[in-house]
């Protein structure tokens, strides 16, 4: 990593690729978005029941050079006028993480633009200081929850660049237990939606499923016993389950998730007790159960709860361009040469300026 005061000469393209979204987005140096745009390829990956690495690369390699095009002509930014190309270069799945970033570099190395190899899990920490997101921008430090489909866990965000992960799951993500949870009870993919909305028509209470680690030390996470639970009280079931029974499970499975995630979440603060706010990230935030729960921990604590507007939640290009402008600031790029990471924790960013 290259360690040298750039300042911002314009607007920043973010693109993001790492899973199953392909996303392209130009913020002005100030955090403004310029344009954004974002394709899932939910409908592409339903069939096989989750996201097919091989699928989402092609789907990535289609739709990422029309869409930078698309979103470059909405805003009349060339590339000569950008002051940065920013990229998800991980964690994630290594061919769309190539392709995005391939794409970036091969951007910056002809415009001669700084490069940055954005750490997805980075992106999601900083969305909330984006301008005009949250209200009040949150100062230093706070805690994230991430709850999404490949990641579960609590970190404490220290400034740019500077995290400590306070607690992970220890099996499966959050948002794997909704998707695998939701495939027992026949709902279709992506599972956390639909089982929402059927636990709406549900008895939560009809079944007393578990909570693991409860009331434990730290806040780590787990949900696979949770999910084994289900599989047990479906199981005999060959065929389709009968409407009412779905519900109930599906609502007595989100209230345990509740239980755990406030339990989790009141645990976390403990361990960062100067935390200015509380921010959550990652399509299980969208969860309209969950977040009054976490919402009534963070109160209980005298604690802010951000959660930000469900499209910077999911997988973005906006929260790539942001981290990328918060890292130029601190006059960080990175140079071509960087690879792409699979597993790319967040305590092995690299060290920022400051
Ligand atoms: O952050 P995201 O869009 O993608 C990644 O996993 O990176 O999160 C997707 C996950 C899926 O597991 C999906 O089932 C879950 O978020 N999800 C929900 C809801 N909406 C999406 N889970 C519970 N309730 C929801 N309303
Ligand atoms: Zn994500």
């Amino acid at each position: 990593m290259a360690i040298k005061a750039i300042p911002i000469e314009g607007p920043v393209l973010g693109i993001e690729s790492s899973c199953d979204e392909t996303a392209a987005a130009i913020l002005a140096p100030d955090g403004s978005i310029l344009a954004e745009r974002v394709l899932s390829q939910i409908a592409d990956h339903a069939p096989w029941g989750g996201v097919v690495p091989e699928i989402a690369a092609r789907a990535h390699l289609a739709a990422l050079g029309p869409m930078v095009a698309d979103a470059m002509a909405q805003t009349g930014v060339g590339f000569a006028d950008l002051g940065a190309i920013a990229a998800t270069a991980g964690p994630g799945l290594i061919g769309g993480l190539i392709i995005g970033s391939g794409f970036a570099k091969g951007a910056a190395l002809a415009s001669g633009k700084p490069y940055l190899a954005i750490n997805h899990l980075e992106a999601h920490a900083l969305t909330a200081r984006l301008p005009g997101l949250a209200g009040e921008q949150p100062e230093f430090p706070y805690l994230l929850l991430l709850l999404s489909g490949g990641h579960c866990q609590c970190v404490a965000v220290l400034g740019v660049g500077k995290y400590r992960r306070l607690g992970s799951t220890l099996d499966d993500a959050v948002g794997e237990a909704f998707d695998k949870t939701a495939k027992l009870l026949g709902l279709p993919y992506p599972g956390g939606p639909a089982l929402e909305a059927i636990a709406r028509e549900g008895d939560p209470k009809r079944f007393d499923l578990p909570r693991p680690l409860l009331r434990w030390q730290g806040c780590d996470f787990s949900f696979s016993g949770l999910k084994t639970a289900v599989a047990q009280l479906v199981a005999g079931n060959s065929d389709a389950l009968p409407r009412q029974l779905a519900a109930d499970i599906a609502a007595s499975f989100q209230a345990a998730v509740a239980d755990i995630l406030a339990d989790r979440l009141a645990h976390a603060i403990l361990l960062l007790p100067q935390a200015n706010a509380v921010i959550i990230a990652g399509g299980v935030a969208a969860n309209l159960l969950l977040r009054q729960r976490l919402a009534a921990v963070t109160s209980e604590y005298g604690k802010m709860l951000i959660a930000p507007p469900q499209r910077f939640c999911t997988d973005n290009a906006v929260m790539v361009a942001w981290a990328g402008i918060e890292r130029l600031r601190l006059g960080i790029s990175d140079p071509l040469s960087t690879p792409c990471r699979p597993r790319w924790p967040l305590e092995e960013i690299g060290p920022t300026a400051a």
